[in-house]
């Protein structure tokens, strides 16, 4: 027995043992090769002297007395980055490929910025500054607390990208970007990992709601309109993830495997409208593959159509760990590795050594990244105040929330609300609305407002029984969520990020109803979704209510409805969800997406008219899910990322035959038929249309009236408010090619414009203009973009079926 006990202590001391080696050589290697692996290079600068000449100060960046080129800010940027190439030693080169590590995203490092997750690296020794670049798409994200200090760096959470693409309105989105690149600046953040612009190409994808639409069209313009708004700051952005990430299952190594006309006309689209409208300081490449290819790696995209045939002038920089070789993506053209590692930084060493990276592609990398410091606000030694004027963003969030927000249905004028007092928040989500997803699209805002804070604040009364359930059903789950909140920095963002917290569903007895209705006016269900990066989305209890949901809302609908009370649905989600079974039961379903930290006064501005609904949807609602073509290839069983692939590596070299479809890769069959492309050619039902949305009041097309020029079209038409209630209308424009000889959409968008708010009756005249290429089709027989002459018809909608004017021009 003693000699059983000895070796079960013996046993189990040599696990510790060697559990203790294996930490501290874990702990050794992640700190040398991914947290502190540059210690050699010189981080801090010399104090700088100002030099005078002809009246005019300078600062002399390497002291050396002299005024050179580099350092003249009347010179062009193109002159200085130049002057700069032959100042800077060939290690210097090289260590500007590859940022300095992911310590300041793990709020480790004295001297950075907690939670940014990246850096461009000083060299001091000629006054370069470090640059900093952090996520993300719905606004900053940085910690918003700092080891001994007391006061907060708090971000304001604006909406979803998703929320902003349904604006359709391109001056609001501006100005959301706007206010996000001022918090960025005021912080020390020099690029905002942002906008994320990938193609709803499925509705499953778990990173939807960063991404914009289903249509490459919106996508593009309300990218450009985001990306000019943040940078109009001095601050650079960094669209991403170029190109064709469009599932987050396998998202490290999935080949995305796709026709060169998809390609083209979709999936490229958008970032080729991003880089004629606003050249972006950067862009991110994505981690997938793309027909075998890394992103970071493939030559064709990132050099010759990204750089040469568009005339990208930024940096193109890699997803976080993105590709393989960090040769191959330096000769590629992608000319940023993020964060770096040591292997990195050894492995460029060695090759710009034999040979295998010439100077010529260290160089013209090089090259771009030092105009984009020379670009930065560091450069001209701009101190940030650390402190934006949250108040004045929190009002433009709430504002460009209510914006955004679809009504989709609203039976005999539901809303706005009239001669409501007690309202009944139904659902755990009313009491706990959902700002925006997780992962690196999150944000860390001081406050939140659920829907129940923002009804009290505008004089509603709560009803207690209905609040009394929630609190009732949901103590368990509030103290988790308390605990997992208070989880600091990177591994608080990790756990969010393989666990998005969606509030539990809730239960009500038909009694409960019939209690809680009896002291009430009107009832509010919500139902709440989340997402975020790492797993894609399910079908059943995610695309599909579940069946506490379904129960729910149709019991709330049979018991106040009984009464002669309706019932109101709230959907607080980040993506697509089944409609078509319930929708005919509530008076009123209003589409609130998340809307950022101000997403319940945004709901509440809009159930009270304040605020006259004016989003539309910027992707198809489906009946059923398979309607989708691209549901015969997409992981429809969200399996999650495996930490043990990340951290150990995956079997990048699998053998074809063991290759699992829609994990390792995924062909895009549906070529061009993403979404209403799809839809409209096959004739299929849906639930909603792409470009749907309801309003208080109706609207009138006519007088429409086409000017042909030589290279563009230019379409003008009036839209009246004929309805009681002041309202904003977004038109849209498609073009069809009318007897087509090639396979080609139904119709395309091709143009979008929303009125100025309109009194009863008033009217507004709106011009659109299209230039002819935007009637080009990309012929594939000879590799290029091709026009089909003969007859178009140009159609006018109000969504993508409902067309209000149309007429048929010749091209
Ligand atoms: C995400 C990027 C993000 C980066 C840095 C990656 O995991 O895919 O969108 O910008 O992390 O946080």
């Amino acid at each position: 027995m003693k000699k059983v006990l000895f070796n079960i202590v013996k046993l189990v001391f040599s696990l510790i043992f060697i559990l203790l080696i294996a930490g501290i050589i874990g702990y050794y290697y992640v700190s040398s090769n991914i947290l502190n692996f540059e210690d050699e290079m010189p981080k801090k600068g010399i104090t700088y002297n100002q030099v005078n000449i002809d009246g005019i100060n300078f600062i002399d960046r390497n002291n050396n007395g002299k005024l050179d080129v580099y350092e003249d800010h009347r010179e062009s940027i193109e002159n200085r980055a130049t002057d700069l190439i032959t100042r800077l030693t060939l290690e210097e080169k090289i260590h500007l490929l590859k940022g300095s590590g992911i310590k300041s995203a793990l709020g480790m490092s004295s001297d950075g910025i907690p939670g940014a997750v990246g850096t461009i690296v000083p060299t001091p020794r000629l006054g370069l500054p470090e640059i900093y670049l952090s996520d993300g798409p719905a606004g900053l994200r940085i910690a918003s607390k700092r080891k001994n200090q007391d006061r907060t760096y708090y971000c304001t959470a604006f909406p979803i990208g998703t929320l902003l693409a349904s604006t359709w309105d391109t001056s609001l989105v501006e100005s959301v970007g706007n206010s996000m690149g001022n918090e960025a600046l005021n912080y020390g953040i020099d690029v905002i990992l942002g906008p994320g612009v990938n193609i709803h190409r499925h509705p499953l994808c778990g990173r939807n709601f960063e991404y914009y639409s289903e249509d490459p069209f919106l996508s593009g313009n309300i990218g450009a309109a985001m990306v000019n708004g943040i940078e109009s700051n001095g601050v650079g952005t960094s669209p991403k993830h170029f190109v064709v990430n469009n599932q987050e299952t396998s998202r490290n190594w999935n080949d995305a495997r796709v026709s060169e006309r998809a390609l083209r006309e979709i999936y490229l689209k958008g970032y080729e409208i991003i880089v004629k409208k606003s050249q972006p300081w950067t862009i991110m490449t994505s981690y997938n593959k793309i027909n075998g290819q890394y992103a970071p790696e493939n030559k064709r995209l990132v050099t010759d159509i990204l750089k040469e045939e568009w005339g990208f002038d930024g940096v193109v920089m890699t997803d976080w760990y993105g590709g393989q070789s960090a040769t191959a993506i330096v000769n590629a053209g992608n000319d940023l590795i993020e964060p770096g590692t040591k292997n990195d930084w050894n492995e460029l060493k060695e090759s710009a050594a034999n040979g295998s990276l010439p100077i010529s592609n260290i160089n013209a990398s090089v090259k771009r990244i030092l105009k984009l410091i020379l670009k930065s606000k560091k450069m001209e030694n701009y101190d940030f105040e650390n402190n934006p004027d949250l108040k004045k963003h929190a009002l433009v969030t709430r504002k460009s929330a209510a914006e955004g927000m679809v009504l989709l249905e609203n039976k005999k004028n539901t809303l706005p609300m009239k001669e409501i007092n007690n309202v009944a928040l139904i659902g755990s989500t009313s009491y706990e609305f959902i700002a925006g997803g997780t992962g690196s699209g999150d944000v860390e805002e001081a406050y939140s407002i659920a829907l129940d804070d923002a009804l009290i604040k505008n004089g509603f009364e709560i009803n207690k029984i209905a609040l009394n359930e929630y609190l009732k059903q949901n103590s368990k789950n509030l103290k988790e969520k308390k605990d997992d909140a208070e989880i600091p920095g990177a591994i608080g963002v990790a756990m969010s990020m393989m666990n998005p917290y969606t509030p539990i569903k809730m239960e009500y007895s038909t009694k409960l109803l019939d209690e809680i209705s009896a002291t009430s006016d009107i009832a509010i269900v919500t139902i709440g979704r989340n997402s975020g990066e790492s797993s894609d989305r399910v079908l059943s209890d995610d695309f599909l209510l579940s069946e506490k949901e379904k129960q729910m809302i149709k019991n709330t609908c049979e018991v106040f409805q009984s009464k002669g009370k309706k019932v109101i649905v709230i959907l607080n989600v980040g993506g697509v969800i089944e409609t078509s079974s319930w929708k005919n039961q509530p008076d009123a379903v209003l589409l609130a997406w998340q809307g950022g930290q101000e997403g319940g006064n945004s709901v509440v501005d809009i159930l009270t008219g304040k605020v006259n609904p004016s989003g539309k949807l910027p992707m198809t609602f489906p009946i059923d899910i398979n309607d989708h073509k691209s549901s015969l290839n997409f992981p429809m069983d969200g399996e999650k990322l495996k930490l043990n692939d990340l951290i150990f590596g995956f079997d990048y070299d699998k053998p074809e035959n063991k290759k699992i479809r829609n994990k390792d890769y995924t062909i895009y069959e549906e070529g061009i038929y993403v979404g209403y492309r799809h839809f409209d050619k096959d004739k299929i039902e849906v639930s909603y249309p792409f470009g749907y949305g309801m309003s208080y009041t109706n609207f009138k097309y006519s007088d429409l009236k086409i000017t042909k020029q030589e290279n563009k079209i230019n379409l003008s038409f009036k839209v009246q408010n004929i309805g009681g209630f002041k309202g904003k209308e977004i038109t849209q424009v498609y073009i069809s090619k009318i007897n087509s000889k090639i396979d080609r959409p139904i119709k395309e968008l091709k143009g979008f414009s929303k009125t100025k708010l309109l009194e009863s009756d008033k009217s507004s005249i709106l011009d659109i203009e299209i230039p002819v290429s935007d009637f080009y089709y990309w012929n594939e027989k000879i590799n290029s973009w091709d026009i089909e002459n003969g007859e178009y018809s140009i159609q006018i909608g109000s969504s993508s079926r409902d067309i209000k004017l149309q007429e048929k021009i010749k091209i």
